[in-house]
C-alpha cells in the first residue's frame, strides 16, 4: 500500500511527503532532481522520523516507472512532476509539452501495465482563463493563454478520457490557486533558482536583502488598490487537501471516477496588501515600484471553495499572517535555501 509521489523532492510534494508519512502511509518519491534538492528530502524524514525512498528517475521512463510501481507495490500515485514556469513555457514550449504532457501519458501508461489505477493531479486554477465570473466554480469555462497552461488543460483531458474508458480508473484533480509558505518548523519551503517569477518569493528576497526592491506589476486594475488580486493559500493547507482527496479515491465516495476541484481559501489579496502583510511578518521594509503590467495576468483570480468542502470536507485554515510568518521563518532558517547546508 505505497503511494508513489512525482515530484515529491519540489516544493509542494516535499510538503505532500510530510503529511502522507504523518498520515501513516508508505511513500516512494520519483523525481529527476530537475528543480529539486536531496535536501529536502533528508528535511522530510527529519520532521516526520520516518524514512523517505527516493528513486532519482524521470516519469517520461516508462519501464524504470514500471519497475519502480512493482518494487514497492505501489496503489496510487500522486503527480507533481512537471515543469511550471509560465513565461519559460513561452521560450520552449517543446521541453513543456515533453515533461508535462509526454511525461504524464507515459506515467499512465506505466500505471495501467501495473494495475495502478489511482491519481491525484496538481492542475492550477490558470485553467480558468480569464474569470468570466468571480469567485471561481469548478464549473467556470476553461481557456489557456501560454504554452503550460495547455499543458494542464490537456492533462486534464487525458485523465476525463482514460476515466471514461475504464471505470476502474480513479482521478482527482486538484486546482490549485497560489500555494505560499513552508512547513512552521522551516525545514521545508520554497527554494526558487534564479530571479523568482512569483510573488511571495521575491518578496522574501526584498526582505533579506538579495534584491534591491519589487516591482509591482500594474497598479491600473480594476481592483480597490489598483493591483492583481490572488487566492493565497498556504501550503500545509494545500496538501492537507491532498490526503483528503487520496482519501475519498481510495473510499470511492466520490460521485464520478475523475473529479476536479479548487484547491484554494476563498479570499483574495492584492499585491499591496501581500506586500504589508509581509513587512508585519517580517519587520523589515519591502521596497517596491510600480512597473508596467505583466502579460498575461488578469486583474483577479479566487476561488469558490464549496464544491471542495462538500467533497473533500477539507477547508484551508491558515490565514494570511501564517503564511507571511512561515515563510519568513523558512527564509530566514535557510538564507540561501537548502545550499545553506552543502
Ligand atoms: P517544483 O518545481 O518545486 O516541483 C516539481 C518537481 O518535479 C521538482 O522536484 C522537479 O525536479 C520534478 N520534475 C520535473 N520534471 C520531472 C520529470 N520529467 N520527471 C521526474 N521529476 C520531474 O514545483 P511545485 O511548485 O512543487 O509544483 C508541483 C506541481 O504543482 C507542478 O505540477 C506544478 O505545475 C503544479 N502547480 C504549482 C503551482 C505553484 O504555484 N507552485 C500552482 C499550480 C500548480
Ligand atoms: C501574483 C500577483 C502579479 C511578481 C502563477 C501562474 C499560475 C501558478 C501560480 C504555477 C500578480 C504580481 C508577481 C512580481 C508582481 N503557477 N507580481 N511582481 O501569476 O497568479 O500565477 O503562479 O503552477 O499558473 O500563472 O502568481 O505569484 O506570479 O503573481 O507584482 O515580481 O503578483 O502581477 O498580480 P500568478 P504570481
Amino acid at each position: 500500500m505505497t503511494v508513489l509521489i512525482t515530484g515529491g523532492a519540489g516544493y509542494i510534494g516535499s510538503h505532500c511527503c510530510v503529511a502522507f508519512l504523518q498520515a501513516g502511509h508508505d511513500i516512494v518519491v520519483v523525481d529527476n532532481m530537475s528543480n529539486a534538492s536531496q535536501v529536502s528530502l533528508e528535511r522530510v524524514a527529519a520532521i516526520t522520523g520516518a524514512k523517505v525512498s527516493l528513486e532519482t528517475a524521470d516519469i517520461r521512463d516508462q519501464s524504470r516507472m514500471e519497475e519502480i510501481l512493482k518494487q514497492y507495490r505501489c496503489t496510487a500515485v500522486v503527480h507533481f512532476a512537471g515543469l511550471k514556469a509560465v513565461g519559460e513555457s513561452t521560450k520552449i514550449p517543446l521541453a513543456y509539452y515533453d515533461n508535462n504532457v509526454v511525461g504524464t501519458h507515459r506515467l499512465l501508461s506505466a500505471m495501467a501495465n501495473c494495475g495502478v489505477k489511482q491519481m491525484i493531479f496538481s492542475s492550477s486554477a490558470t485553467v480558468y482563463g480569464d474569470p468570466q465570473f468571480l469567485p471561481l466554480t469548478e464549473d467556470h469555462p476553461t481557456s489557456a493563454v501560454n504554452p503550460y497552461g495547455r499543458t494542464k488543460l490537456m492533462i486534464e483531458e487525458m485523465l476525463r478520457d482514460v476515466a471514461a474508458s475504464d471505470p476502474s480508473w480513479r482521478f482527482g484533480i486538484l486546482r490549485y490557486f497560489n500555494p505560499v509558505g513552508a512547513h512552521e518548523s522551516g525545514l521545508v519551503g520554497e527554494d526558487p533558482q534564479g530571479i523568482p517569477n512569483n510573488l511571495m518569493p521575491f518578496i522574501t528576497q526584498v526582505a533579506d536583502g538579495r534584491r534591491e526592491e519589487l516591482s509591482v506589476f500594474g497598479n491600473d486594475y480594476d481592483t480597490p488598490d489598483g493591483t492583481g488580486i490572488r487566492d493565497y493559500i498556504h501550503v500545509i493547507d494545500l496538501v492537507e487537501g491532498h490526503l483528503r482527496a487520496h482519501e475519498v479515491l481510495g473510499s470511492g465516495s466520490a460521485p464520478s471516477n475523475c473529479f476536479a476541484v479548487n484547491l484554494g481559501t476563498g479570499n483574495g489579496y492584492s499585491v499591496l496588501e501581500m506586500v504589508k502583510a509581509f513587512e508585519r511578518a517580517s519587520n523589515r521594509q519591502i521596497r517596491y515600484s510600480i512597473a508596467p503590467r505583466r502579460e498575461g495576468d488578469v486583474a483577479q483570480c479566487f476561488a469558490n471553495t464549496e464544491f471542495a468542502e462538500k467533497l473533500l470536507n477539507w477547508k484551508a485554515e491558515r490565514g494570511l499572517e501564517d503564511m507571511c510568518r512561515d515563510t519568513w521563518n523558512w527564509v530566514c532558517k535557510n538564507p540561501r535555501g537548502y545550499e545553506t547546508v552543502a
